[in-house]
């Protein structure tokens, strides 16, 4: 029989740390003899990475809609040619960056209406949701040392901004505590990773 599919994503501010973490976690679920997919948003293959180019590196103006419906384009290219059809063939998708990146950074970080950005998620997704979501919490002053000085568009935003981002993503998992959960991420990698593999036990035991 086939393994039931999962599709877990890795989110936080930028320097929290959570690329490492979801190659961790990729390597964990490998050894245990699950078939593990991970990618990242925005930009995962093909007309992804264009649109990745677009949002990290121009150098113009861009309206904050026009940034939000750019990262929605890639993640409707990505659930529909990538995640969907890997979750259907029993396989763990590891997915850094998701539909709450978009919530947490145009939404409470830019300032764009909440209710709007959730129901426009929904029609990229096509309503598919994560199983499983980790925010790994940082102090937004830690998360600019890890950054380090050569920022992309987003990491260039500034701190006050970083800082809403953070808040953020803590009120995404107030409201949604069953799938959303909160790793403190300002400790070391091995003990951010200790308390990752206890809550993904969990999850996959459950
Ligand atoms: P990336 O280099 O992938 O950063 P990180 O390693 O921190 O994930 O850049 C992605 C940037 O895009 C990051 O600053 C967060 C931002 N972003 C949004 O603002 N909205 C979104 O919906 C997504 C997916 C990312």
């Amino acid at each position: 029989m086939k393994n039931k599919g999962y599709f877990i994503t890795f989110e936080g501010a930028d320097g929290c740390g959570k690329t490492t973490q979801s190659e961790l976690v990729q390597k964990y679920l490998e050894d245990k003899g699950f078939e593990v997919v991970w990618t990242r948003e925005p930009g995962a293959k093909g007309l992804g990475q264009n649109i990745r180019q677009l949002l990290l590196h121009y150098d113009g103006d861009v309206a904050p809609m026009c940034e939000a419906f750019l990262f929605l384009a890639d993640r409707a290219q990505h659930i529909e040619h990538l995640i969907k059809p890997a979750v259907a063939a029993g396989k763990i998708v590891v997915c850094d960056r998701h539909t709450d990146s978009t919530i947490a950074y145009q939404g409470y970080g830019r300032g764009e209406d909440i209710g709007q950005l959730k129901y426009l998620n929904n029609l990229a997704t096509g309503a598919i949701k994560p199983d499983l979501t980790f925010v790994f919490d940082v102090s937004t002053e830690v998360a600019q040392t890890r950054v380090g000085s050569e920022k992309d568009r987003m990491e260039s935003a500034g701190i006050e901004f970083h800082k809403k981002v953070r808040q953020g993503y803590l009120e995404i998992a107030k409201q949604e505590p069953e799938r959303v959960k909160v790793v403190d991420a300002n400790n070391s990698i091995e003990k951010v990773f200790e308390d990752t593999k206890k809550i993904l036990d969990a999850f996959l035991n459950q």
